[in-house]
């Protein structure tokens, strides 16, 4: 089994490092492949992420990887390699698990988000003539049949009730009104499965106010990057999810958080979203210990031991490491 390790950039290593002792805690040792790709690549060798570094991706089992640094000034310059990666290996699925932990602001959260992940408004086309920036919103009706069918299997096989298309059909009604469209084709095919639609701004509102009445939420790419930031706020902690990037021959496990550059090297950062992507890894391969991992984190959480500072606590990354492997152990 090869798994290609990218420690990213920014709190990447620290998590990463924290996620893989974890992993040797449970006696997971696969061959790893290290990859160092992104902005400290591209300051040393100007090159992000190169031909080479995708070939080992794309022959790897799976991929493990922390968030990678896209620098807004660089417009011209420095492409982000994180969506690099998912279209190169066409990873087009991004699941998104919201589960309340017992730390959580907002108890008995259980929503899925999926998220098409390899169009939409990040689909990279963007021009600028001095006076008018514009970015094109591609959405095909491939892309969108894909994401569809997936998100129904994922619901079936995952004992969902209910699918929510979100969308802003009513104004943007080419690219909406496209992925909608074909949402409820689709829906048609799957009855066991309930369906319905929101306008994105009230699924906002919806997940604030009335969150039990959420499943599985299938969006655009965009609108889910961001209604994702807005379940971990319900949750906790940007820190506290993990997310799956599934394609027909690659799957990649990562934080849906960023590099948080504000606490780099303080030895702060939570750990908890990296380690719980790498237990949806050990899931993939049928390896039980996830689920432990996941309970014991639980278990942490509910005794309030060693939260680290975005929970209120004081704990290193470190030490919440440590005390996770020593429950993990009795
Ligand atoms: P961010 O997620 O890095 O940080 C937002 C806030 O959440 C910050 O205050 C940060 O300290 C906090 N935070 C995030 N993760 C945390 C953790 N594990 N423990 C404790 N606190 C945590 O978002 P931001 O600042 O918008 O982006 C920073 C960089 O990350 C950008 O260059 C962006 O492109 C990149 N990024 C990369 C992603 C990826 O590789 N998948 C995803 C999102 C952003």
């Amino acid at each position: 089994m090869l798994i290609a390790v990218i420690p990213g950039d920014g709190i990447g290593p620290e998590i990463m490092s924290a996620s893989l002792e974890v992993l040797s805690s449970i006696g997971f040792f696969p061959e790893y492949v290290y990859l160092s790709v992104g902005l400290d690549k591209w300051k040393r060798e100007n090159i992000a992420i190169s031909e080479d570094d995708l070939d080992v991706l794309k022959r790897a089992d799976a991929i493990l990887k922390a968030p990678i640094t896209t620098p807004p000034s660089m417009r011209n310059s420095f492409s982000s390699v994180t969506l690099t990666i998912r279209k190169e290996l066409e990873l087009y699925a991004n699941i998104r698990p919201l589960q309340s932990f017992p730390i959580s602001p907002f108890k008995d959260i259980n929503i899925v988000i999926i998220r098409e992940n390899t169009e939409g408004l990040y689909s990279g086309v963007e021009t600028f003539n001095g006076k008018t920036a514009t970015t094109k919103r591609i959405i095909t009706k491939k892309a969108s049949e894909r994401i569809v069918n997936f998100a129904f299997q994922y619901a079936l096989n995952n004992w969902r009730k209910k699918i929510t298309c979100v969308h802003k059909a009513n104004i943007m009604k080419m690219t909406c009104g496209l992925f909608k469209e074909v949402f409820l084709e689709v829906a048609e095919k799957y009855p066991e499965i309930n369906s319905d639609e929101l306008l994105v701004d009230n699924c906002a509102f919806q997940m604030v106010s009335n969150p039990e009445n959420l499943d599985v939420l299938l969006t655009t790419n965009m609108f889910g990057d961001i209604l994702s930031d807005l379940g971990a706020a319900l949750i906790g902690s940007l820190g506290l999810l993990g997310s799956i990037n599934i394609g027909e021959k690659s799957i990649l496990f990562e934080p849906v958080h960023g590099t948080a550059p504000d606490i780099v090297g303080k030895n702060i950062a939570n750990p908890t979203g990296m380690i719980i992507a790498s237990t949806y890894m050990l899931d993939f391969f049928g390896v039980k210990k996830g689920e432990k991992i996941r309970k014991t984190i639980n278990k942490l959480f509910g005794n309030r031991l060693d939260l680290t500072k975005d929970l209120g606590g004081k704990a290193t990354t470190k030490d919440f490491v440590r005390t996770l492997i020593n429950l993990m152990d009795n």
